[in-house]
């Protein structure tokens, strides 16, 4: 099959946040325990993390991590993961359907070590289900102040006399749920976020908040907490999960994402005609690939090619969000839907771990707008994941098929364009989604020079269902170099996902 794609360094979208490819940890399952800390594993160090664990995260390099939930984040308080050890207690979490006995052993003096261990920003969550402003507030304190106080005390006997600076906090999580420890309608929700923000911002001006929103499920949701918290937020959050089984009808899982952001971008744009110029951004503080497991069953999903494929076009789909959107948290990095999972004495890496790689290491910070002609296919247009009713393994998953649209005109080949200005070069991201065809593509390049030695990241496995256990990766990524000729050709091979890395030089800038 063949294709033409013209790259024009005119037509830029905008800047990427430094921190845009983020993930999220959560004491869920095996996510935080054992699959970072577990003191009694042979890999862990001084402080009780895996070693093995944190060198894949330094690898992967995301932006920032949200931590503690996610749902468990309603029901923590996060005094009791202070102090001493063997003084903290072990309680009952009912933030989830499953009672599950947290210990405290990873509090927030350890994930603010983790942090540095792996060089990413912290994101905290904080607790707007059963928990006061007051003690968001504290917990601010904690972090961030460096005066004489209680909390700023408290974080210097427990041994960081330079404060933790946590710039991202998130009030609350899906708070709107019934799922959820204390859940709220969006007016009562409005005045906690106000409420929590004043208190929080008292203590430290600088940080940034972020209120929970629904996107294309409940607009009028979003709507009344942009226009009752405008004054008090600097982002809006979503949470999107998505996949099938399904080859083709995977892939139209992706415009759902795209439906969902632009319904929060229309309702923060229409807004802020009204409001004073304060810009407001949007947190994917949630995304993932999740249909096969539910809560009940950990939520070990072992990934194939094709989620890989999938997990691949949703990140080129993200970018294209760059000027509203700030954060994109995979969810999450260990074990339950997992970039890595562990056991013992042992790590692998699931295929969707090489395309996190290639985009937070490698896509530059101007996002541009590719022009790609090619072949295309249609598929089932589920258009979202029935949720938040939704529970995978529960009867409401099923639904009436002969209800669902077509969708038609996806290309096989999906393409990202960004420009690293400070290294000056180009990255395109291409997925071939074709799953037994390679894609030969004429790549045009407007408005630059490029050079042409290209470094090539191919990420592909035997077949579209190929998957990694702890015996063996199936999936796996290749890099290489290629001197180019004239032309800019490029052979894209079946179900594979391709960065090339272009020098170039930028015209007219
Ligand atoms: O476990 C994943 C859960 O999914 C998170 O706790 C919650 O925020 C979401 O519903
Ligand atoms: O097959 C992948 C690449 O496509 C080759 O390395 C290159 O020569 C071709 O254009």
């Amino acid at each position: 099959m063949k294709a033409h794609m013209i790259i024009d360094f005119t037509r830029i979208i905008g800047k990427k946040n430094p921190y845009f490819f983020g993930s999220f940890i959560e004491h869920v399952h095996r996510c935080v325990y054992p699959g970072i800390f577990d003191p009694t594993s042979d890999f862990a160090d001084k402080d009780g993390m895996r070693k093995d664990v944190l060198e894949e995260i330094r690898k992967l390099k995301p932006g920032t991590i949200r931590w503690p939930g996610g749902n468990f984040s309603s029901w923590y308080q996060w005094k009791d993961g202070i102090g001493p050890k063997e003084k903290r207690l072990t309680k009952i979490s009912y933030a989830d359907d499953i009672i599950r006995e947290e210990n405290h052993q990873f509090g927030t003096d350890e994930y603010i070590k983790f942090c540095r261990k792996t060089l990413v920003e912290p994101y905290i969550t904080v607790n707007a289900g059963c928990g006061t402003a007051k003690e968001a507030a504290e917990w601010v304190e904690y972090c961030n102040y460096n005066g004489n106080s209680f909390y700023a005390n408290l974080r210097r006997e427990n041994g960081s006399n330079t404060p933790f600076g946590v710039k991202f906090w998130e009030i609350g999580n899906e708070i709107y749920g019934d799922w959820q420890v204390g859940t709220k309608n969006a007016m009562q929700y409005c005045q906690v976020v106000n409420e929590f923000s004043k208190a929080m911002k008292r203590i430290d001006p600088t940080i940034k908040v972020v209120a929970v929103g629904m996107g294309k499920h409940d607009p009028d949701w979003d709507r009344t907490i942009l226009s009752h918290c405008w004054e008090y937020i600097d982002g809006i959050s979503v949470h999107i999960y998505i996949g099938r089984h399904g080859y083709f009808d995977s892939f139209g899982q992706v415009y759902t994402i795209r439906d969902h952001l632009k319904k929060m971008e229309d309702d923060i744009i229409s807004l802020s005609e009204k409001k004073t110029s304060r810009r407001i951004g949007i947190a994917l503080s949630e995304w993932g690939i999740w249909y096969r497991r539910g809560h009940k069953d950990a939520l070990d999903e072992v990934y194939n090619l094709k989620d890989a494929l999938v997990f691949a076009s949703a990140m080129n789909l993200l970018l294209g969000f760059c000027n509203s959107l700030d954060f994109t948290h995979q969810s999450m990095l260990v074990n339950c839907l997992g970039l890595i999972r562990t056991k013992q004495y042992k790590i692998v890496r699931q295929t969707i771990y090489f395309p996190f790689l290639l985009f937070a290491n490698e896509t530059g910070d101007t996002v541009l707008a590719p022009l790609v002609l090619c072949e295309t296919f249609s598929c089932k247009d589920y258009r979202y994941f029935p949720w938040p009713t939704f529970d995978v393994g529960k009867d409401n998953f099923q639904i009436d098929e002969s209800r669902v649209p077509q969708m038609h005109n996806i290309q096989f080949l999906d393409v990202s364009a960004t420009f690293n200005s400070k290294e000056n070069h180009l990255c395109i991201i291409a997925v071939n989604r074709h799953p037994e065809q390679s894609i030969s593509s004429s790549i045009e390049l407007r408005n630059c020079q490029y050079k042409n030695l290209v470094t090539a990241s191919v990420i592909t496995g035997p077949d579209v269902y190929a998957e990694n256990n702890f015996d063996k990766e199936a999936v796996g990524m290749e890099t290489y170099q290629e001197t180019l000729k004239n032309h800019l050709v490029w052979d894209f091979p079946p179900h594979s996902i391709t960065m090339l890395k272009i020098p170039v030089e930028a015209k007219n800038e």
